[in-house]
């Protein structure tokens, strides 16, 4: 019975059977010229960012693109400045394998750089396949738009909340949630939360006190409460993809969406993003659920370095409920860190009884602009008695003291596991 409750809901997910939002794989085997294995590599790996209306700065579509940034692209891929993704992923660290769509190789790096110092040899023309964005779900099976465009006021970084109701009538069912953006080129990256009904009117609110559609935001929604459900990040579109079809949890009646928007713009112009949702089964056989953990009380004195930690022991997992600096056992399938623009690095690891660690998430250099929920290739798990350790490293240059709060010029300190009980 319990095998074919399962199958149903993996067919009702659209039959995926080992979602992935890993790069898909490109070979090496190729010529190492433009037309033979660099161009499909380049195309993947940097083209999906860098071309026309997406967010990379200049276009590394062509053969000539590419050479005449030849010097430029070559460090950028050696310093691992590029493709963007920030997680220490290294064999060393032994921290756990993330699948994402913008990871790239060292074997991938090595050939890069080799056909650069060989002088960017182009080879014999052909048609080149076109990248291939991961889509592991499918479609979305519903979107909702922004009520209105918002119009950027081209000052640079900018973040601006705005609220969607959807009005659906029974509870949705859902395996994942993410945005779909409107202006590729400006969107740099999109949270979305969940506004439960007692919280809406709170919300439109603020909307309605603010000019033009939505309302500026920056650490969170604003309001008491809003559960973060999902993070937008250019270079990846998949969504995080539960662990298994059978997966996902319910979205009830009433309850409102909060999509905050990143923009970074030198001029003015236009977005109409969308909220994009994946439904799963008609039930789900497991509900996720997530540890956060962190410091809502601290403050980084002026002209110091400062780290921030906590210590969280987990217990054995007999309610699927954790509070605030709570941690079940189960096994963890997606993490996320969280800090302002002070942040430099954070840690996340296990600590087991014998005093050993294993690393659940590091990001060596913190970058706000490059934040993500990270989906784990292979989950962990975490066992009762066994501690949980976030540290959060800080460097305060200014003579103000800063403390935790919403706003830029505040601070925060979060890390947060997704897991399931088996
Ligand atoms: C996820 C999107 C994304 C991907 C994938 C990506 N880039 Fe970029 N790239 C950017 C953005 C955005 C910038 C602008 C600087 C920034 O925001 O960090 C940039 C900047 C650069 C720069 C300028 C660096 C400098 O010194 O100013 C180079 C060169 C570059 N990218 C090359 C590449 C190459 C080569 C690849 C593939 C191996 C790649 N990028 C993949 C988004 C991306």
């Amino acid at each position: 019975m319990r095998a074919l409750s399962f199958c149903i809901a993996v067919l009702l997910a659209g039959c995926v059977s080992n979602p992935s939002s890993a790069p898909p794989p490109v070979s090496l085997e190729g010529q190492r010229t433009w037309y033979g294995a660099i161009g499909p590599l380049v195309g993947q790996r940097c083209a999906l960012c860098h071309r026309p209306g997406e967010i990379g700065p200049f276009p590394l579509e062509t053969y000539e693109q590419v050479k005449a940034n030849a010097a430029l692209v070559r460090s950028a891929v050696e310093s691992k400045y590029m493709p963007p993704f920030p997680p220490e992923q290294s064999e060393e660290s032994g921290c756990p394998q993330i699948d994402d769509g913008r990871k790239m190789s060292d074997a991938e790096r090595a050939f890069l750089i080799a056909w650069i110092d060989e002088g960017t040899p182009e080879g014999e023309k052909r048609e080149l396949p076109r990248p291939q964005p991961a889509a592991p779900l499918g479609a979305p099976s519903d979107q909702w738009p922004m009520p209105e465009a918002y119009t950027t006021k081209g000052i640079g970084d900018e973040y601006r909340c705005v609220l969607l109701e959807p009005k659906h009538v029974a509870a949705l069912p859902v395996a994942a949630i993410s945005v779909v953006p409107g202006n590729r080129a400006i969107v740099h990256h999109s949270a979305i939360y969940l506004i439960p009904s007692d919280q809406l009117d709170a919300v439109r609110k603020l909307d309605r006190d603010a000019e033009g559609v939505g309302f500026d935001c920056f650490g969170g929604v604003g309001v008491e409460r809003a559960y973060p459900a999902g993070l937008w990040v250019p270079g990846n579109d998949a969504p995080l993809v539960p662990p298994r079809g059978s997966v996902g949890y319910y979205l009830p009646v009433g309850w409102g969406i909060v999509i905050q928007q990143h923009y970074f713009s030198t001029n003015e112009q236009q977005d109409k993003s969308s909220v994009a949702l994946w439904r799963g089964g008609f039930v789900f056989p497991e509900v996720p659920y997530a540890g956060v953990f962190g410091d809502m009380n601290f403050s980084l004195p002026p002209r110091a370095k400062t780290t921030i930690e906590t210590s969280t022991v987990v217990r054995p997992a007999d309610s699927p409920y954790a509070l605030f600096n709570e941690a079940n056992a189960g096994n963890v399938y997606a993490v996320w860190a969280h800090m302002h623009l002070r942040g430099q690095a954070m840690e996340m690891d296990v600590i087991k009884p014998d005093g050993s660690e294993q690393c659940l998430l590091r990001i060596p250099r913190w970058d706000f602009h490059w934040q993500s929920i990270y989906r784990l290739a292979k989950p962990v798990k975490v066992n009762a008695g066994e501690t949980i350790r976030v540290r959060c490293h800080f460097d305060n240059v200014s003579n103000e003291t800063i403390v935790f709060g919403e706003n830029t010029s505040d601070e925060m300190c979060f890390a947060t596991i997704s897991m399931t009980g088996n």
